[in-house]
């Protein structure tokens, strides 16, 4: 299909709907809202973003910490011409002062969307099950969606060289670390894409059974090599991309010590870069823990791409909006 004949479908297509998990996109959705994002980024840096979203306000509910999620839903919403409602944890108080259903449904008269960043993943699907605007998952305890569309845009430009048309096959990515909602939402878009993923993590530490399934049914058919093990050193040889996260996601404070133990040995360091190739990008979704997951010298060193992650955050989201809303 032509790039402008996809966007102009995806725009009847997507109106109205959720993203709760990445699986709820289709590969040329996911395509299609990469294009956009690529699109609306150079609109933006051009100065000639127009406001496609005027009149049209998104809200957003966070039970957990964020500042690129909060901030990138926030400042898309004001550049497309629409606005931003920040609901804390104390504010609504989310299924104690009253239940998730009544809050979709009473949000569902007076905005146009929802952003929700929870806990139990099963949250989400209650705000969207129960009103009767899209939602979109800005991070669950089961995935990150919106980070691995930002990331999907960051490795088109890093490494494809190009937004509109971008050829994933032939990329290997390597995650190391915990198998957590970042990981989860990476294993099944990198599935859809064709891009090959390998996730080195130690034995118990994910990834979602249900997710790896659903990652592992995409890859047959679009020919993705996605692997799971405990070797970070098999994971990262000849990677094209070295990505990790935090140990210790939020929700799991208390199991910080016994992470902290698990992990040992875990660290992306530069010795262990020495075994991708050697013009491999580093990624993180941020916040990092310098001397955890990953050296300070590696995510502050030159192959680090972490920045324009944290920014693509904003064009990925300002393409997903144009669509849902
Ligand atoms: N990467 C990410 O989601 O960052 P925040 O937790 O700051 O939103
Ligand atoms: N896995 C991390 C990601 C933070 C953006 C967490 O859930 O805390």
């Amino acid at each position: 299909m032509h790039t402008s004949d996809a966007i102009q479908s995806a725009q009847s297509l997507l109106k109205g709907r959720s993203l709760l998990k990445i699986s709820d996109l289709s590969e040329s959705e996911i395509r299609t809202v990469l294009l956009q994002g690529g699109r609306l980024k150079r609109a933006s840096t051009e100065g000639r973003l127009t406001p496609i979203l005027e009149g049209k306000t998104l809200a957003l509910i966070f039970e957990k910490p964020s500042l690129r999620t909060r901030v990138t839903f926030e400042v898309a919403m004001t550049r497309l011409g629409g606005r931003s409602i920040y609901l804390a944890p104390a504010d609504i108080q989310l299924g104690k002062r009253e239940s998730v259903e009544d809050v979709s449904r009473s949000l569902s008269r007076w905005v146009d969307g929802i952003a929700a960043r929870t806990f139990a993943h099963e949250t989400v699907v209650r705000l969207a099950e129960s009103g009767s605007i899209p939602v979109v998952n800005a991070l669950s305890d089961l995935e990150h969606p919106c980070q691995a569309l930002a990331d999907l845009l960051t490795i088109a430009e890093h490494r494809c060289g190009t937004t509109e048309e971008p050829d994933f096959s032939g990329i290997k990515l390597a995650f190391v670390g915990d198998g957590n909602n970042v990981a989860n939402s990476l294993l099944v878009i990198s599935a859809s894409v064709g891009m090959s993923m390998t996730l080195a993590r130690p034995e118990g530490f994910g990834p979602d059974e249900g997710v790896l399934q659903e990652a592992l049914s995409i890859a047959a058919k679009t020919g993705a090599r996605i692997q799971v093990t405990n070797d970070p050193q098999e994971a990262v040889q000849d990677a094209d991309i070295v990505y990790t996260d935090v140990w210790t996601s939020m929700g799991q404070e208390e199991e910080r010590e016994a992470r902290l133990q698990a992990f040992r040995g875990w660290c992306v360091t530069a010795e262990l870069m020495k075994l991708a190739k050697p013009d491999a990008i580093i990624m993180h979704c941020l916040p990092a823990h310098r001397g955890e997951e990953i050296a300070a010298e590696v995510i502050d060193g030159p192959q680090s791409v972490v920045f324009d992650q944290a920014e693509n955050r904003l064009h990925a989201q300002m393409g997903l909006l144009s669509f849902l809303l």
